[in-house]
């Protein structure tokens, strides 16, 4: 960012822990870094992320899915609150649902997450448990542009972390960790700065 410009404003989803939310608050506290979260939005009540936003001055909000009719309508209101916040990308971090249609096309192009695994190797719950399961020398995590499927948008980041023939879920979950709260704000910079283009499937990096 060079001074002077507006930061982009993020709205962040998340649904438990936090501790992506954490690494981006963490990177928008930096001098220079392009992005600063407006908003944590959370589909439970007492998401840990709730009080990550709070305690770093953010504005977090619950918004309860039973108040709601359907999925649409929930996302509906999703889109309202983050566009009624001039939120410029939406990060979704441990967010546990799946984002409609509707909300993908409001957001179209501007919406990424982060995934536990070298996708497309082991979408959707517990990929760490699926790779465990499967055998493989080699994990990772993603983080990627969020399209109307589970875990299938074009990728920006990888990173990859050995697999040890010892590992539990949560030995690996932990190694993996480590990397999403590298990648997702370095994917986030590189947004804000415009250095992002979606081609088909790739995404060009300037
Ligand atoms: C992360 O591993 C994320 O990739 C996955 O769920 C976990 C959320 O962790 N979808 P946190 O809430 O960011 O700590």
């Amino acid at each position: 960012m060079t001074s002077g410009a507006t930061p982009l404003g993020l709205g962040v989803l998340a649904s438990g822990r936090g501790s992506n939310l954490q690494a981006i608050l963490d990177a928008c506290a930096r001098p220079g870094f392009p992005a600063r979260v407006v908003v944590v939005i959370s589909d439970r009540e007492r998401a840990q992320a709730l009080e990550r936003a709070r305690a770093a001055g953010v504005e977090a909000r619950f918004i309860n899915p039973k108040d709601f009719a359907d999925r649409e309508a929930f996302d509906l209101a999703l889109v309202r609150e983050f566009t009624a916040r001039q939120v410029g990308l939406v990060c979704s971090a441990g967010f546990m649902r799946i984002l409609s249609p509707v909300f993908v096309r409001a957001f179209a192009g501007r919406v990424v997450g982060v995934h536990p695994a070298l996708l497309p190797a082991f979408p959707g719950l517990h990929a760490q448990r699926q790779a465990l399961a499967y055998g493989v020398r080699v994990a990772g995590a993603t983080v990627h542009f969020v399209d109307d499927g589970v875990d299938t948008g074009p990728i920006i980041l990888q990173a990859s972390v050995p697999v040890h023939p010892d590992d539990t879920e949560e030995t690996l979950s932990a190694r993996i960790l480590l990397e999403e709260h590298r990648l997702y704000p370095d994917a986030i910079r590189l947004f804000a700065e415009g250095r992002l283009t979606i081609a088909g499937r790739k995404v060009l990096i300037r």
